[in-house]
């Protein structure tokens, strides 16, 4: 991935494949990079570990936007969507994301640590060593936090980074006696002082729609969230338009969705640092469109892709298959979504230590047994990487797997 660039389209001439490659590591760090012989003779003190048979290493991959941490299940929702209901008739009628609260609301912090570490965990067998993980199915100060102090008591535990973003902003709760602007307001004066206070997380995250909030609702919040120094993020254009406008107007991080978007939107993204983030697996789980991958990256926008694993819309949660999905309904070279899930992933998380195979950065890594890069997206997920390293250490082989 050395040398991509953050924005745009990129031919697969580009990648700079090394063949007989190797890493050198020094604790958690690439230190370099190259030819292995070079290395060896350059290193003679290292301590090798020579991977007999082919070999595909990969940055490890950075899966930007989750909701992994949650009670309950949803399976009753899918079956009543693929039977013919919508997804927001499904909200309408009491399901939908309230069923999540109500079932994470039930959980005990144990329990919701506990079951974030299990799933963050899968996804590390399947290549992801940083996982942003939201709250969001609380929505009361103390339950918000609940999630939050789970994903931070996870993250100490759990293989992957765990990334934490406050999505209390996920739609007013039915409980709630006011209105949306009020819910807010609440939020932001009693909720984000404790969220640095705890250092819970930097990262404040809304969902921008019919069914949540308003462009409207939102400017008092997000000023106050950027007033307060957290980074803005936007579930954006998912079913409907306005959220991109929000996420570039407050200079988010990333916009996220955007399945939605029309021309405008996409050249209003492609003008702006904001990181897109195509969320595959919502489509996927929702039976819906894709995000314009294809006319982002060629109006010149930074695209990443992430999994969306929640209980709702993305039940699936596997990164890679879903990447491989959308790159061939959109028309994505391998570059680009190796990049989406790399390098430009990283970005939406504001990382700027991992993300590609270069000295001075994380020595995260995936590594796939194959002669031939194009094999893992070829194979559509069904390759799984074969060892996996985070921060230095070799914490997955499959060889010796249970
Ligand atoms: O990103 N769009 C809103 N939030 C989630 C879905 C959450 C849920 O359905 O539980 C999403 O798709
Ligand atoms: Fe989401």
């Amino acid at each position: 991935m050395t040398g991509l660039a953050l924005k745009g389209a990129i031919s697969d001439h580009e990648l700079e494949v090394l063949a007989e490659g190797g890493i050198v590591i020094e604790n958690n760090l690439i230190l370099a990079t190259g030819n292995f012989d070079e290395l060896k003779s350059e290193y003679p003190e290292a301590d090798i570990q020579l991977l007999k048979g082919n070999h595909v290493c990969l940055p490890g991959f950075v899966d930007a936007h989750t909701h992994i941490c949650f009670g309950g299940s949803r399976a009753k929702d899918y079956a009543m969507r693929n039977a013919g209901k919508s997804y927001l008739e499904i909200a309408h009628a009491g399901g939908g994301i309230w069923d999540t609260v109500t079932e994470t609301r039930k959980a005990s912090i144990e329990e919701l640590t506990k079951n974030t570490i299990k799933r963050a965990n899968r996804h590390l067998n399947n290549g992801t060593t940083t996982l942003e993980v939201k709250s969001g199915y609380g929505l009361t100060i103390d339950e918000e936090l609940k999630m939050l102090r789970a994903i931070k008591e996870a993250n100490e535990k759990a293989l992957p980074e765990l990334i934490a973003t406050c999505l209390a902003a996920h739609m007013l709760p039915k409980d709630f006696k006011g209105s949306e602007k009020e819910y807010l307001k609440m939020i932001s004066e009693e909720l984000f002082p404790v969220l640095k206070e705890e250092n819970l997380t930097h990262r404040i995250d809304a969902f921008i729609e019919q069914s949540a909030f308003s462009a409207d609702d939102i400017q008092a919040y997000f000023t106050k969230a950027s007033e307060l120094d957290f980074d803005i993020t936007v579930h954006a254009d998912q079913f409907s338009t306005n959220g991109s406008k929000v996420a570039v107007d407050h200079k988010a991080i990333s916009a996220d969705h955007l399945e939605a978007s029309t021309d405008t939107e996409i050249e209003l993204l492609a003008n702006s640092d904001t990181i897109a983030v195509a969320l595959p697996g919502a489509s996927i789980g929702l039976g819906y469109n894709f995000t314009p991958a294809r006319k982002l990256l060629d109006a010149g926008a930074a695209l990443a892709i992430a999994s969306d694993h929640n209980p709702g819309s993305a039940p699936m949660g596997d990164l890679l298959t879903q990447a491989s999905i959308l790159g061939t309904f959109e028309k994505l070279t391998n570059a680009e979504v190796l990049a989406g899930i790399t390098f430009r992933a990283a970005a939406a998380l504001k990382l700027e230590d991992r993300g590609k195979l270069e000295a001075g950065l994380l020595a995260d890594l995936a590594v796939f047994h194959s002669d031939n890069y194009q094999d893992i997206l070829y194979n559509q997920g069904n390759l799984k990487p074969c060892m996996i390293w985070k921060n230095g250490e070799l914490v997955f082989d499959r060889h010796k797997a249970p």
